[in-house]
């Protein structure tokens, strides 16, 4: 039977490296829906601050920041902070250091979260991923996965993603300080929550992960 995907909402958390965006935007493009990387909004807030200068710990410069920005994308999911491109400067180093600590604020979350209910809303349906996208941003997605590796295959492909397979070493232990600090954290923190579903996902490509979340997402929406 041929489903209508228009209007679903699926939701997929995991930590670092687990490879959450290209698993979302190929089943975003599989079913029609829009791509929502949650990481980008707070990877533009962590950029808003290096370029006015405000350091994490005066949360409240931060969440300030984190309200006045202005986030949108463009029809392929691409972030733009006060429009202009965030690709490429989200993804440096700097940012990467920084974007825990900033996620980690309330006032900051408070700030972004409702700009994702404002996405939901506006398009009907979506794919959202995240760390907290099935427990707390779309609880009553349609269907939540929680997406898995372990911490050394996370660190390989975030290495070959950049080219640089000598780093996985330093690349593990910077995955491992920021899963410990969006684990640990006090507000949303990742989590696997009831009812969501776990792919453990060291043993299968990229494409193998989209196939089975496709069968798995057809079959229970078939019933
Ligand atoms: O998925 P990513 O690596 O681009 O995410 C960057 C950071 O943003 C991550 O370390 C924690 C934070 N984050 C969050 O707190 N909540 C989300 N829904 C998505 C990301």
């Amino acid at each position: 039977m041929g489903v209508d995907w228009a209007g679903m909402i699926i939701a997929i958390d995991g930590p670092a490296g687990a490879g959450k965006s290209t698993i979302a935007r190929a089943l975003a493009s599989a079913l029609g829906l829009i791509f929502l990387d949650t990481g980008a909004m707070y990877r533009a807030v962590a950029l808003a601050c290096l370029r006015g200068d405000v350091s994490a710990s005066d949360q409240e410069a931060v969440a300030r920041m984190a309200s006045e920005v202005h986030l949108s994308f463009d029809d392929e999911g691409a972030i733009y902070l006060d429009g202009e491109p965030g690709e490429p400067d989200i993804r440096s180093e700097a940012v990467d250091e920084l974007v825990s600590p900033v996620a980690a604020i309330p006032a900051v979350r408070a700030a972004i979260v409702p700009k994702q209910h404002l996405v939901a809303t506006r398009h009907g349906g979506l794919v959202a991923e995240g760390r907290d996208v099935t427990t707390v941003v779309f609880p009553e997605a349609d269907f939540r996965f929680f997406l898995d590796a372990s911490p050394r295959e996370r660190a390989r492909r975030r290495a070959r993603q950049m080219g640089q397979l000598e780093r996985v070493d330093e690349i593990e232990r910077s995955l491992a300080r920021r899963d410990a600090i969006d684990s640990g954290r006090a507000d949303s923190p990742l989590r696997l929550g009831a009812g969501v579903t776990h792919l453990e996902t060291d043993d299968l490509d990229a494409q193998g992960v989209v196939d089975l979340i496709l069968a798995t997402v057809g079959a229970r929406a078939d019933d």
